[in-house]
């Protein structure tokens, strides 16, 4: 009974703004994470978000490739804010007729296997049925066993190879494996 409480309330809490009352009041029923907030990306964020892309990429991508996301009216620029509104992480995604693309996805350094990748990635995937699109692409190094794992947890499944896709510091390329996640459309 007790726990089917605090089940409902962690469930309200994610959503609703008084996160922070709930996080003093009932200290044990709640971690980090579940505290955390998605919001739109704006200009102002792209300091921070920059620092975070700097931590997550051998060839991080510019300001002005961040810009340009933000200027496309096609896209969902995100942010997770933790509860004191600092950006810990954030994605990037284009949105097409039907489908979802994961452009960009990463974690503060710091805020990694804690559960905020996951968390992010559902949150993408609700996004991507309330649009409903059908599918939600991705491309990832086939040396990146994390976010692999991460993604075959969520039930993503290899589509192909894109051979030579991503440069690495050797000078030598990396093929990129391509994931789909399937939205089962129960209502149709
Ligand atoms: C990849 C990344 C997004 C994962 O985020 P995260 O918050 O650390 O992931 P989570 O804590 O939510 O992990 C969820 C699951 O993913 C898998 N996973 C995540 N990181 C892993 C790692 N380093 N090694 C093995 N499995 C891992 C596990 O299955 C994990 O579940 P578990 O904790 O129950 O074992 C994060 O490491 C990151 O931002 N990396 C730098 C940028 C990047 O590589 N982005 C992806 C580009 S495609």
């Amino acid at each position: 009974m007790i726990k089917k409480f605090f089940k409902g309330l962690k469930g309200l809490v994610t959503y609703d703004a008084d996160r922070e009352f709930y996080a003093k009041t009932f200290p044990d029923s709640l971690n980090r994470v579940d505290l955390m907030r998605f919001r739109k990306m704006t200009k102002a964020d792209l300091p921070k978000v920059l620092a975070i892309e700097a931590t997550g990429y051998q060839f991080p991508w510019t300001e002005g490739l961040f810009l340009d996301c933000l200027k496309a009216g096609h896209y969902g620029n995100w942010v997770c804010e933790d509860t004191e509104d600092k950006i810990v992480a954030f994605c990037i995604t284009s949105i097409a007729v039907g489908e979802v693309n994961i452009l960009n996805l990463c974690i503060a350094p710091d805020e990694r296997k804690q559960g905020l990748g996951k968390k992010f990635m559902e949150h993408i995937i609700e996004k991507a049925k309330e649009k409903k699109a059908e599918s939600v692409f991705l491309e990832v190094r086939p040396s990146n066993v994390g976010a692999i794992a991460l993604y075959e947890s969520l039930g993503f499944n290899q589509i192909g190879v894109r051979d030579g896709y991503y440069k690495k510091e050797d000078g030598t390329r990396e093929d990129a494996i391509m994931m789909a996640y399937t939205i089962m459309n129960f209502s149709a």
